[in-house]
């Protein structure tokens, strides 16, 4: 599903370069629920934005699905990104004016789905997500909980073989953290592959897999105990193997 293998970005900026993300092997199989766990400026949502077609890397390569995403055109990239990945972001991200059904179904209307068709599936994600009596409701007039659920309804509505969610429970309380947490777990039991990237290690435990990413490299990972990078210690903070 997804395999990457030497993954590295590099950024410039006024003549200095930061490197982001440092030769990343890694491989999350289908069906997979893994949590990237690491401190803040590890890499996290560099690793994303590679994971999730928003950015190529500089080098190494990136096969999802099989094919090398790697080198594709940035309008390549775009179509591999709207029918593989979907994408829940910590800030939701919706948009004010629609209501909850308009929102999920706004990938199928960019995609040219017809319109009862896209409204079927807007519906059916809501009911999916436990919110079904609120599908005219706009974000204002939702908990923020319940648009994160619209935000994963959203994420779905293209059927991506792929969701990946970063920080989606850092703007949650402790109940609708618990509420968002438990909807990722029951995509995962049906099949769809999950990656959650997050800072909190109570939320990273509740994933079967863990990978901690220290310094843009990856330092420990739970389904491969004995090939830690590091030792966990306190000078590497953001290790929870
Ligand atoms: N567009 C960019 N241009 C320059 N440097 C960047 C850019 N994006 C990230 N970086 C740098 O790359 C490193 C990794 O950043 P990244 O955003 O991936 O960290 P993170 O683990 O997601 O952190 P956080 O938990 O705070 O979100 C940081 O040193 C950051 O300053
Ligand atoms: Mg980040």
């Amino acid at each position: 599903m997804i395999r990457t293998e030497g993954l590295t970005k590099t950024y410039t900026m006024k003549g200095k370069t930061v490197c982001a993300l440092n030769h990343v092997s890694l491989h999350i199989a289908p069906g997979e629920y893994a949590a990237i766990i690491g401190p803040s400026g590890s890499g996290k949502s560099t690793l994303m934005h590679l994971l999730g077609c928003l950015d190529a890397p500089t080098s190494g390569r990136y096969l999802l699905n099989g094919q090398d995403v790697s080198r594709l055109t940035p309008e390549a990239l775009a179509r591999v990104r709207g029918e593989e990945i979907g994408f829940v972001f910590q800030g939701f991200q919706l948009l004010p004016r629609l209501t909850a059904e308009e929102n999920v179904a706004l990938p199928l209307l960019l995609c040219g789905t017809p319109l009862k068709r896209r409204m079927d599936t807007a519906r059916r994600l809501l009911e999916q997500v436990g919110l079904g009596e609120r599908l005219r409701h706009t974000p204002a007039q939702l908990s923020g909980g319940q648009q994160q659920r619209v935000a994963v309804a959203r994420a779905l509505a293209r059927n991506p073989a792929v969701l990946l969610a970063d920080e989606p429970t850092g703007n949650l309380d402790a109940q609708s953290t618990a509420d968002v947490l438990r909807l990722l777990e029951e995509l995962h039991r049906e099949g769809r592959t999950v990656v959650l990237i997050t800072h909190d290690p109570a939320v990273a435990r509740r994933a079967p897999r863990q990978i901690a990413i220290a310094k843009g490299q990856i330092a420990a990972d739970s389904a491969f105990p004995a090939r830690q990078k590091y030792p966990p210690s306190p000078d590497r903070p953001g290790i929870h193997p």
